[in-house]
């Protein structure tokens, strides 16, 4: 994963450090720079979040030429030894790397061979080892040997120039008066520049404060047209909250606005009828994580609807399953950032298939909203804590919409209805509940239906931030295996929303009950004194029209989970080992 930044200009330290900042959603198990001026070095690495080397960093305003990195670790353990920049043997070149080189160790073992020394054990690393003069010439005859993934930027210590080269992993450019900028992400150049250059799969060159100099993957010289950037996407700051986890939670219901705003505009109505007129005889929705979620809450309503084959995949395991993909299927790729490694591969494998591409992303200069036939924008604004919330909502929301569509049917009133009703829960009764979930090591998350797939989102949420091992099962399954875990240190959330499923689901919770396991109802059901006698805990959670209980329960869980979190004293924006965007298959 990890974030990278380059940068000719002034104030170059400063400027470094804001970048990543922005970056840091990228990883932040380790961040360091590397800033020449009059032909020498200064490099600074510190473990840990970029606020650590802040810290150590001497700020200059003079002009200077930099490149920084925030790592999350792929190869080789969490230390200063693995943090970049890294040097080529000499010391005269630094590099700062996004990727995975694949054939890092037989380069290793060809450096090894010619006494080369290494200090850490990154794949990065073998990659600066593999300079010792930079020019055009050299990078063009080190990209030939990479086989992987690469964003990367690179600086020589008498060179006015930074050069760089593209495969796999985003990069962009920026020019403003007086200064360059290249970043992983174009949320760096908010401070300078409202347009830049998008790099492509094979792109290399260098960039200076005279000129920028493209050339392609056939290392033909190539022009760049500038893109605009709506920098009004970008969310800095947490408006009061403590964390933007919480305050991400609570923009759900501006998020619901503006995609009822926006669904009814001549352009999105525009992308869903093309959709509607494509020939497809089987559906595929495909994501990671929370976006998986989001496509199986969308798988139900496809099901529920259209005599159509739909089948919802995690989009690492896709490429495993056989299925029948080709120019009749209509494939819809969820992803949050659009830059997610295994969600990128399953669409690539999709698209060499002939299917039909659609996309579901919140960024819409990602590399999944790039490939895809059409792009639907989910409009969530910039998330910047490492769970996904508010954009689970809008994935959740945007696939409601296209179903409406695709059936003829109505989604405006119903939504417009939900979002004057929408209830996030109440504050202390959800503290309360969270102080008791913070005390178990081991949760269940048990429904049937919908409520299953709440489970696995919301189970996910709790692990991910809390740290408290936790799985969902569906609840009939319980019996054929997972209840032998059941002890009275066990606790089980059983979510139950529907009315004929309940009797069931309640049953399944008895079960656990006679094994003394601990139990925490969250309903939307009317629930009688007596059943009500038989669970430890309750919490009911608001009602809606059925189709779209999932979007309305899962916000006061969301809650709850944030809340235990804090509860056990973690920072929920960001868990440790994860990070926002995980582009590494
Ligand atoms: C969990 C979470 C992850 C992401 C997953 C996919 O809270 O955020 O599970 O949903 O990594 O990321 P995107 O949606 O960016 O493809």
């Amino acid at each position: 994963m990890c974030g990278i930044i380059g940068y000719i200009g002034k104030n170059c330290e400063k400027v470094l450090l804001t970048g990543l900042k922005r970056l840091e959603y990228r990883g932040y198990d380790s961040a360091g720079m590397t800033v020449s001026r009059d032909g020498e070095f200064v490099t600074y690495k510190e473990v840990g979040e970029v606020k650590n080397l802040e810290k150590i960093v001497s700020l200059s305003e003079d002009f200077g030429y930099g490149i920084a990195h925030t790592r999350w670790a792929t190869h080789g353990s969490i230390s200063l030894e693995n943090t970049h920049p890294h040097f080529s043997a000499n010391g005269s070149v630094a590099l700062v790397h996004n990727g995975i080189i694949e054939n890092f160790e037989e380069l290793k073992n060809d450096l090894l061979a010619k006494s080369i020394r290494f200090y850490g054990q990154t794949d990065s690393e073998v990659v600066a080892k593999m300079f010792d003069k930079l020019n055009i010439n050299s990078l063009r005859y080190v990209l030939k040997r990479l086989v992987g993934s690469y964003a990367l930027v690179l600086l020589s210590k008498d060179g006015e120039q930074l050069y760089f080269a593209k495969n796999r992993s985003p990069l962009y450019v920026a020019r403003g008066e007086d200064c360059v900028m290249i970043a992983s992400d174009p949320s760096c150049f908010v401070d300078f520049a409202d347009s830049y250059f998008e790099l492509e799969d094979g792109d290399y060159g260098k960039i200076s404060l005279k000129n920028d100099v493209f050339y392609n993957k056939n290392d033909e010289k190539i022009e760049k047209m500038p893109k605009k950037i709506d920098f009004n996407f970008l969310s800095e700051d947490k408006s009061g909250y403590e964390h933007y986890m919480i305050k991400e939670i609570y923009q759900s219901r501006l998020v619901l606005e503006s995609l009822i705003e926006r669904y009814q505009t001549t352009n999105l109505k525009a992308k869903l009828e093309e959709i509607k007129h494509l020939e497809f005889d089987r559906i595929y929705l495909v994501g990671c994580g929370t976006a998986y979620h989001a496509g199986l809450v969308g798988q139900s309503y496809l099901n529920e609807r259209f005599n159509i084959d739909t089948f919802c995949d995690i989009a690492s395991e896709l490429p495993n399953k056989n299925y029948n993909i080709d120019s009749h299927s209509l494939c819809i790729f969820i992803s949050q950032s659009g830059e997610t490694a295994d969600t990128i591969s399953a669409l690539k494998f999709c698209k060499e298939r002939d299917a039909h591409i659609v996309a579901l992303t919140n960024v819409e200069y990602s590399t999944i909203a790039h490939l895809a036939d059409i792009n639907l924008p989910i409009f969530a604004g910039q998330e910047k804590s490492v769970a996904s919330t508010k954009a689970y909502f809008a994935q959740c929301v945007t696939i409601y919409i296209l179903s409406c569509f695709l059936q003829g049917k109505d989604y405006v009133e119903p939504l417009k209805i939900f979002k004057n009703h929408i209830d996030f829960g109440d504050d202390n009764e959800l503290k309360k509940l969270a102080k008791v979930v913070a005390r178990y090591d081991k949760v269940f998350f048990i429904g049937r239906g919908k409520d299953y797939i709440t489970s696995q989102e919301v189970s996910l949420k709790l692990k991910e931030i809390t740290y408290i091992f936790s799985t969902a099962v569906a609840s009939g399954e319980l019996k054929h295996g997972s209840l032998s875990l059941v002890d009275d240190k066990f606790l089980t959330v059983v979510i139950s929303s529907d009315k004929e499923q309940f009797a069931k689901t309640l049953s399944n919770a008895y079960e656990i009950k006679s094994r003394g396991g601990k139990l925490l109802l969250i309903t939307s059901l009317f629930v009688d004194s007596d059943v009500r006698g038989n669970f430890d805990y309750v919490l009911e959670v608001p009602k809606t029209e059925n189709d779209l209980l999932p979007m309305q329960i899962i916000l006061p869980l969301q809650k709850l989970a944030y809340f235990t979190a804090c509860e056990r004293g973690n920072n929920p924006d960001k868990p440790r080992n994860l990070a926002k965007s995980v582009t590494v298959e």
